[in-house]
C-alpha cells in the first residue's frame, strides 16, 4: 500500500480511454460456491468449537452480515489464543501474505500452496468463507519477476500474468468466496498506478486478470480491492467510472472492496455515500482491511475517534444491503502491518495482547443495536 498522497485534481480521461479497446464479453454471474459454510457460521463450527452468543461473528450472523480477519499465517500455526480467536470471533478470513504471487511462486513455475491451503482448512473447519487476496498488485512479486520484468516483452508479461492468475485461481477453485483479483490500481488522482502491468500492458491488464480469474473458477466474486475509496473524489470517482465502463463491457467484476484503513489525524470518510454509490451502479461492496490507526501514546480523545471511525465504517457497511462482508485487517496490534509503516502510529486494531479493546466493544453493541432491525437476507 502507497502512503496516501495529498489529493490532485484529477481526471479520469485514461480511465475512459483504456477501456475503449475492450470488445463486449458475455459471462455468466457467480453463485455462491461454499454454502455449506454459511449453516454453522453462529453456535458452533464444523470442528465443534463453540461460537460465543456474543461474538463478533454470531451478532453478525443475525443481521446477515459476515465479519472476518485477515489472518497471519504464521500465528495460526503457532498460537492456541490466535486460532480460538480467529474462530470464534470471525465467520469470513482473508489470507493476509499467503495467497500474494511472492509466497504461491517463489521460484517460476515452483508452486508453494501449502501455507493457504492450511488456512483454507482452518475456514472450512471452523465454517468460514475465504477471501482470497490478492492475485494483481505492484507488491510482493516474486524476486524471479521483478528482476527480468523490465526487460520483457508485453506479451511475455501478459503471458507471466495469465500462467499466474489461472494456475492460482484454479488451484484455489471452488474455496474462494470472493477474490480479490487486482489490488490498489488507482492513484489518488484517478490516474492508473504505473506499475509494471500498466507499464507493459495498459489498464487491459485489469480486464484481463478478471477474465482469466472467471475462467479459472466462474463461482467465485471477483473483486478490484482499493483504500481511500471511502472518501468521495478523485481517486473513488476514477474507480467507479472504470469498473461501471468493465460491467458495461460485461467483463466479470462483481464487487468492490473498500479497505477502510482509517487514521484519527484524517476527517471521517463520507463512507456510507460511497457503499452506496458503488452497490447503486450493481456491484457488491465489501470492507476489506479496517483498522483505525492513530498516534502513540493513545490519549482518550483518540481512542474515542478510534471508535467513531470503526462504529462508523460497520453502520455504512449495515446500512448497504450489498455490504457483504466487514473485515479487519488482523484483530491483534501484536501483529499490525502500521506500526512498520506509518512511524510513531500504531493502536489500530481490535485487540491487544489478545484482549478485547474498546474499538471491540462498540463493534459488538453496533452488532446488537443493528439486530433489532431487518435481517438482510444476503448471508
Ligand atoms: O516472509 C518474509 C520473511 O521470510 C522475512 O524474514 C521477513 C523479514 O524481511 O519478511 C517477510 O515478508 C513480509 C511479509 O509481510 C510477510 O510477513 C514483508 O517483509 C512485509 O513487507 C509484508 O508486509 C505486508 C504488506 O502488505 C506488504 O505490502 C503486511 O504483512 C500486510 O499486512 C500488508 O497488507 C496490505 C494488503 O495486502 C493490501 N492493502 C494494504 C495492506 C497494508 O499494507
Amino acid at each position: 500500500m502507497r502512503i496516501p498522497r495529498a489529493r490532485m485534481v484529477a481526471s479520469t480521461v485514461a480511465a475512459t480511454a483504456a477501456l475503449a479497446m475492450i470488445p463486449a464479453i458475455a459471462f455468466a454471474q457467480p453463485s455462491h460456491p461454499l454454502t455449506a459454510a454459511t449453516s454453522s457460521a453462529t453456535s458452533h463450527t464444523t470442528s465443534g468449537s463453540a461460537v460465543p452468543a456474543d461474538s463478533l461473528r454470531a451478532l453478525g450472523a443475525k443481521v446477515g452480515l459476515r465479519i472476518g480477519t485477515a489472518v497471519n499465517a504464521d500465528e495460526l500455526a503457532s498460537s492456541s489464543t490466535y486460532d480460538s480467536i480467529t474462530a470464534q470471533q470471525f465467520s469470513t478470513v482473508t489470507a493476509e501474505n499467503v495467497m500474494k504471487w511472492d509466497t504461491i511462486e517463489p521460484e517460476q513455475g515452483q508452486y508453494n500452496y501449502a501455507p493457504a491451503d492450511k488456512l483454507i482448512a482452518f475456514a472450512e473447519a471452523h465454517g468460514q468463507l475465504v477471501r482470497g487476496h490478492n492475485l494483481v498488485w505492484e507488491n510482493q512479486q516474486p524476486a524471479w519477476f521483478t528482476a527480468e520484468s523490465a526487460s520483457l516483452s508485453a506479451d511475455q508479461v501478459k503471458a507471466i500474468l495469465k500462467q499466474h492468475v489461472i494456475s492460482e485461481v484454479s488451484h484455489f477453485k471452488g474455496k474462494i468466496w470472493q477474490w480479490d483479483v487486482v489490488n490498489e490500481p488507482f492513484n489518488e488522482d484517478g490516474s492508473f498506478v504505473n506499475n509494471i502491468w500498466y507499464q507493459k500492458l495498459g489498464a487491459a491488464y485489469i480486464t484481463d486478470a478478471f477474465i482469466w480469474a472467471h475462467q479459472a473458477d466462474p463461482k467465485a466474486k471477483l473483486f478490484l480491492n482499493d483504500y481511500n475509496l471511502e472518501y468521495t473524489g478523485t481517486k473513488s470517482n476514477a474507480a467507479l467510472s472504470f469498473v461501471q465502463q468493465l460491467k458495461a463491457k460485461h467483463v466479470p467484476i462483481n464487487g468492490v472492496g473498500f479497505e477502510t484503513h482509517l487514521d484519527t489525524q484524517y476527517g471521517q470518510p463520507d463512507l456510507l455515500n460511497n457503499l452506496q454509490r458503488f452497490a447503486a451502479a450493481g456491484f457488491d461492496v465489501a470492507i476489506t482491511e479496517a483498522d483505525v490507526r492513530t498516534t502513540l501514546p493513545v490519549t482518550a480523545v483518540e481512542q474515542t475517534a478510534q471508535n467513531a471511525d470503526y462504529s462508523l465504517s460497520l453502520q455504512a457497511c449495515l446500512q448497504v444491503s450489498r455490504c457483504i462482508s466487514y473485515t479487519v485487517w488482523g484483530f491483534d496490534d501484536q501483529f499490525s502491518w502500521v506500526p512498520s509503516t506509518f512511524a510513531g502510529e500504531g493502536a489500530a486494531d481490535i485487540y491487544n495482547d489478545f484482549q478485547p479493546k474498546p474499538q471491540y466493544t462498540t463493534l459488538q453493541q453496533d452488532l446488537e443495536l443493528a439486530t433489532g432491525s431487518a435481517a438482510r437476507s444476503r448471508y
